[in-house]
């Protein structure tokens, strides 16, 4: 009799630990794959998966922790105050231009701009400001969602002044822009048009990646974060491409996609469609149909500039990297630059008529040989001037000046 109720009472426990495995096992299992899964923002038309930018923190937080202080991840993001460079104040928050008045208002944490014209119909438009683009070293254009359209403001901010300014090649009267893939390709990390040539304006808007962010240049990246999740023992990366692997010519593709001026033509896919590790030629040409040496502007061009330099040409493995940290906000940080210069010319292996030239580590090389010059394609127009004044941009056409 005693047996047989220790037998029930033994059974019953046993079942009940089952259970309690059972249900423990399962939430795990639920959290795990949670876990291995990351979260999924955006596709590529090729079809692989874009994740949140916070996932590479988990595994490479040095890399991304500098990165965010960068001009590129910083070269787009909402509207919010942090990002926001120009003034909403009384008194400086006002463009007076010949043909319309335009004034930027901030309320409630909300930034507009009411654009007024001066002729015909003077009933006043009313924007939200709900994009910015650029990070504001030079300055600042505002973009603004119509429904699903999106359109760049008239008022635009320059760093150099400080004010509001006619956004660049604006006429003086009141206007808004289309903002298509050909404008946000090198401001944002994806943009999901509506039409897959990318020419029209209308998005979707939760599936837009904003700032220029790791997968703009190690491509969409589930994948390799699944993997490394599932096996955190690996230490070569998986499912991504190493830059070490890249010839020259892919090194500077993945650059040139965005700094090679505005010249190129899209002959294949998408303007998102060109990855690193793809051959720019066959997405776009044209880049070098303007060959004169004077009509490579400095906006935007460091490709081609750099490309008639002496350096370059001389230099069978110079590529943007001998010179810039990807990673890393390197603005004028002077001394990695110089020594970046030295690094060739000191050493008697390169260019001996150098050690003619009295020069040391204290000099400022590159206030010399890669001097800021005026842009032709990039001027702005201020308030009651004239004349409109370019932006100064450092030439890449490392030379000597006078
Ligand atoms: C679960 C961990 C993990 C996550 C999350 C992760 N990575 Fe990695 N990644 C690795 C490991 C491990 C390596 C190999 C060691 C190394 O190079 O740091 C690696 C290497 C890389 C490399 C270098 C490849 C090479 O061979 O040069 C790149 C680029 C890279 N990861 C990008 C990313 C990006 C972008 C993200 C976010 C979308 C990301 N990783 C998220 C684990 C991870
Ligand atoms: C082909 C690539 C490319 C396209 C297309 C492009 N930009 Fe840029 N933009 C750049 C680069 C590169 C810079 C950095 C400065 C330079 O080299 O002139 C820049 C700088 C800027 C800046 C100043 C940023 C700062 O903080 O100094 C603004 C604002 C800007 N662009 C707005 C726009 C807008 C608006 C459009 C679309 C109408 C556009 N850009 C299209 C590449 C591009
Ligand atoms: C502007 C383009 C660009 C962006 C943005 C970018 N990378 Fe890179 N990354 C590169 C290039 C180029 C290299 C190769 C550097 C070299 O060979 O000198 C590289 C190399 C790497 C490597 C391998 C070598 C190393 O330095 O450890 C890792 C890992 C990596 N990147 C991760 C990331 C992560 C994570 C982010 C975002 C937080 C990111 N990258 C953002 C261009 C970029
Ligand atoms: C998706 C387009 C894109 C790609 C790819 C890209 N850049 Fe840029 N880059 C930009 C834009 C846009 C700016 C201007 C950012 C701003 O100030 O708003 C910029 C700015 C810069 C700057 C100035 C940074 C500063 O502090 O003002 C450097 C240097 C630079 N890029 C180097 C590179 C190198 C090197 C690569 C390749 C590894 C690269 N870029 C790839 C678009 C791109
Ligand atoms: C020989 C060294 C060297 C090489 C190679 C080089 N750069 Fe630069 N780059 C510089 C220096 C120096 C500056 C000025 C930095 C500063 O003012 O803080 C600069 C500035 C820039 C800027 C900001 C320009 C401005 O005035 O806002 C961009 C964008 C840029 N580089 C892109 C590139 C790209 C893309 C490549 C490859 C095609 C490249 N660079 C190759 C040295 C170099
Ligand atoms: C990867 C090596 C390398 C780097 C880095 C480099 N150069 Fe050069 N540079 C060369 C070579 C090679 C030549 C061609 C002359 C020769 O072979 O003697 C050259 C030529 C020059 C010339 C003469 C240009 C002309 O038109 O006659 C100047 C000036 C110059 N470099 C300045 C610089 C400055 C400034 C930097 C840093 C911003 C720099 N270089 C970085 C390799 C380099
Ligand atoms: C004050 C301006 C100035 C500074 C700073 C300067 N240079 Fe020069 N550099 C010149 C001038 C001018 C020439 C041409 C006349 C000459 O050869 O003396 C020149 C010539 C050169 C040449 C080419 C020589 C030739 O004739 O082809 C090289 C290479 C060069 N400089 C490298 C550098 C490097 C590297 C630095 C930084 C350590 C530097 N320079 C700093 C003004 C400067």
């Amino acid at each position: 009799m005693k047996n047989k109720v220790n037998l029930k009472y033994i059974i019953f426990l046993i079942i009940s630990l089952l259970m309690i495995y059972g249900i423990w096992y399962f939430n795990n299992s639920i959290k795990t794959s949670e876990y291995i899964n990351p979260e999924i923002v955006a596709t590529h038309y090729n079809g692989a998966n874009f994740v949140a930018s916070e996932t590479c923190l988990e595994c490479h937080a040095d890399i991304y922790s500098s990165h965010l202080k960068t001009a590129h991840f910083n070269t787009s993001s909402t509207a919010e105050k942090s990002h926001i460079k120009a003034s909403f104040n009384e008194g400086t928050n006002e463009l007076n231009l010949k043909g319309v008045k335009l004034k930027m208002l901030e309320e409630n944490d909300e930034y507009f701009q009411v654009s007024q014209p001066k002729f015909g119909d003077v009933s006043t438009t009313k924007s939200k400001i709900d994009i910015v683009v650029g990070s504001g070293v030079k300055g600042q254009s505002y973009l603004s969602w119509q429904d699903e359209h999106l359109i760049q403001l008239q008022a635009s901010y320059f760093q150099p002044t400080g004010s509001w300014v006619n956004s660049p090649n604006f006429p003086d009267y009141s206007l808004t822009r289309k903002v298509d893939d050909n404008c946000l390709k090198c401001h944002v990390t994806f943009a999901k048009n509506e039409s897959e040539s990318g020419i029209g304006n209308s998005y979707d808007r939760s599936k837009m990646i904003l700032g220029i962010d790791c997968q703009r240049c190690h491509g969409p990246s589930e994948k390799h974060v699944k993997y490394h999740r599932e096996n955190p023992e690996t230490v070569i990366g998986e499912f991504i491409d190493s830059y070490e692997s890249y010839t020259r010519q892919q090194r500077l593709d993945a650059c040139a996609v965005c700094h090679s001026g505005l010249q190129g033509q899209q002959i294949k896919g998408n303007p998102f469609s060109f990855l690193a590790g793809d051959t720019l030629s066959l997405y776009s040409k044209n880049y070098k149909n303007v060959n004169s040496k004077i009509k490579l502007d400095v906006h935007g061009n460091q490709m081609g500039l750099l490309s008639e330099s002496e350096c370059f040409v001389n230099s069978p493995k110079m590529d943007c990297l001998t010179c810039h940290d990807p990673h890393k906000n390197q603005r004028a940080d002077t001394n990695i630059f110089n020594s970046k210069c030295l690094t060739c010319h000191e050493s008697n292996k390169v260019n001996s008529v150098a050690k003619s030239h009295i020069h040391d580590n204290q000099q400022n090389c590159v206030s010399c040989h890669m001097p800021l010059v005026p842009s032709e394609v990039m001027k702005l127009k201020l308030e009651n001037d004239f004349e409109e004044i370019p932006v100064y941009i450092r030439t890449h056409l490392i030379g000597v000046y006078n």
